[in-house]
């Protein structure tokens, strides 16, 4: 049985529905059993708590044999470092304490760093914690910026008719898709074939910059002539904060993007077949269309 962490969200639903479509016996974990409803009905057995509890969680990993981890991000956090270092010290007890044998923990590309980076800050801390744990093998994957981030542009393009975030235009980044994330999770989960602490990158088909994803978004959604706009950090933390974020989120999110504009995240590994995944922008883009159309 493998246990699943944050499986209603972005990377872990995929992750619950890839093991289940392999046959593997899943437990899946939520703070909402209403959420759930659709994954226990796929066969999932769920769990229902605050993963901030350790109890909780140690209860929720007891018996699996693996464990697939995150701490789930979010923008209204105020104290995010503190706020994911509770949680993380959670994670960290309860893999000690249940005994499970191999975790998959969802980290990020710039965890190396654990300074200027955001909220990858806490990611490096994570991972931090991680390594200390004896006994127990650790695989840390550290994907790139998801191409699901697009999805919070949509209002704005609705609204304002262009893209606009810190990251120069010209800027490349690594961006992948989330179904990539679980795919190498669904793989590590059911394989459990590395030993100790491993770092893993998963980075995409290529580099993207933010023109050329905001041009191919822009063709998808019938406005070719798209245009990406680089605003001033203090504009965008204000923009951020106006929609809905803390101001602390607001202020990691636009050092996050100097750290990339500054090179600060950036993979460590250099492009290799093994870290280079499938699935191109181009072909997510259709989901990102589909959700514009229905705005
Ligand atoms: N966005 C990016 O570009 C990017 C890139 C690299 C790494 N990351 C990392 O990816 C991680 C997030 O992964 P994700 O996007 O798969 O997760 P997510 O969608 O942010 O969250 C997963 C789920 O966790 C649940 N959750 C939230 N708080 C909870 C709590 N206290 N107890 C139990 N469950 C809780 C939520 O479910 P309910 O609301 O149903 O309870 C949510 O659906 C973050 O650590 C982030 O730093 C993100």
């Amino acid at each position: 049985m493998i246990a699943v962490m944050g499986a209603t969200g972005r990377t872990g639903k995929k992750v619950v529905e890839g093991l289940l479509r392999a046959g593997e016996k899943v437990r899946a974990i939520g703070r909402s059993e209403a959420s759930l409803a659709n994954l226990a009905r796929a066969g999932a057995e769920v769990r229902v708590g605050d993963s901030s509890d350790a109890g909780f969680l140690t209860e929720a990993f007891r018996g699996a044999s693996a464990a697939y981890t995150l701490l789930p991000y979010d923008p209204r956090a105020a104290g995010y470092r503190a706020q994911q270092a509770r949680m993380g010290e959670a994670v960290t007890t309860a893999i000690r304490e249940s005994g499970v044998g191999h975790v998959v923990a969802l980290s990020s590309v710039g965890a190396d760093r654990g300074v200027g980076t955001g909220p990858i800050d806490s990611m490096h801390d994570q991972e931090v914690r991680l390594r200390k744990l004896t006994g127990v093998n650790v695989l840390a994957l550290r994907p790139g910026s998801f191409f699901e981030n697009f999805f919070d542009v949509l209002p704005v393009i609705r609204h304002q008719g262009l893209n606009a975030d810190v990251v120069e235009p010209g800027r490349p980044v690594p961006m992948v898709g989330t179904r990539d994330i679980a795919d190498a999770a669904v793989a590590a989960l059911r394989a459990r074939d590395w030993k100790g602490f491993v770092v893993r990158e998963l980075l995409g088909p290529r580099d993207l910059t933010y023109d050329e994803a905001t041009r191919i978004l822009g063709e998808r959604i019938g406005q070719p002539e798209l245009p990406y706009v680089r605003l001033p950090p203090d504009e965008m933390a204000g923009a951020l904060v106006q929609g809905g974020f803390s101001e602390d989120m607001a202020r990691l999110y636009v050092e996050l993007a100097e750290a990339l504009n500054e090179g600060r995240v950036r993979s460590v590994e250099g492009r290799t077949p093994a870290n280079t995944t499938p699935t191109r922008f181009e072909d997510f883009a259709d989901e990102l269309a589909r959700a514009y159309a229905a705005m």
